[in-house]
């Protein structure tokens, strides 16, 4: 019926992104723990996987050759190879996207990820990209 379902999820994922962004201001849900660096042990569930599911899996949830909506996935890469190289951040292509010290730049045409973010995801890679 030419109804494009995809981008219709895609545009409520987006929509949830901004409320979580808005909850972020009171509560400690883990859409809002993802806009501050978390101290201690970064969780893949609670920290990581949340930036991933608001900005990457629109395209990286069954196209551009890399899914990035679960763990397994991630840590499985693309048709390149590894996207985490665990315990090795300069080394991960993933972090090396969403800084933009590799082109295109991830997300492609869109936001930039907070530095928090980006710190976020750095240190879990630092601490050896557990399934935690
Ligand atoms: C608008 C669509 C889009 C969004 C959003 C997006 N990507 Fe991509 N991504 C692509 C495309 C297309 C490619 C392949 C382009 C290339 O690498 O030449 C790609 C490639 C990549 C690669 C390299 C894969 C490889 O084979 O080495 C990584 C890593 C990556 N993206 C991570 C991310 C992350 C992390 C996010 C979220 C912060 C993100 N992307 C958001 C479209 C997107």
């Amino acid at each position: 019926m030419g109804r494009m379902r995809g981008r219709r999820l895609a545009a409520w994922l987006a929509l949830g992104g901004l409320a979580g962004a808005a909850l972020a201001a009171c509560g400690g849900d883990a859409a809002g723990q993802a806009a501050t660096v978390p101290t201690g042990e970064v969780s893949f569930t609670q920290h990581v996987q949340p930036i991933l599911l608001r900005s990457c899996v629109g395209c990286h949830g069954g196209t551009a050759g890399l899914w990035l909506d679960r763990y397994e996935t991630v840590m499985q890469g693309s048709a390149n190879g590894p996207v985490i190289v665990p315990g090795e951040p300069e080394q991960s292509e993933l972090y090396l996207r969403i800084t933009g010290r590799k082109q295109p730049a991830m997300p492609i045409g869109g936001r930039k990820l907070k530095p928090e973010q980006i710190e976020t995801i750095r240190l879990w890679i630092a601490q050896g990209a557990k399934e935690n």
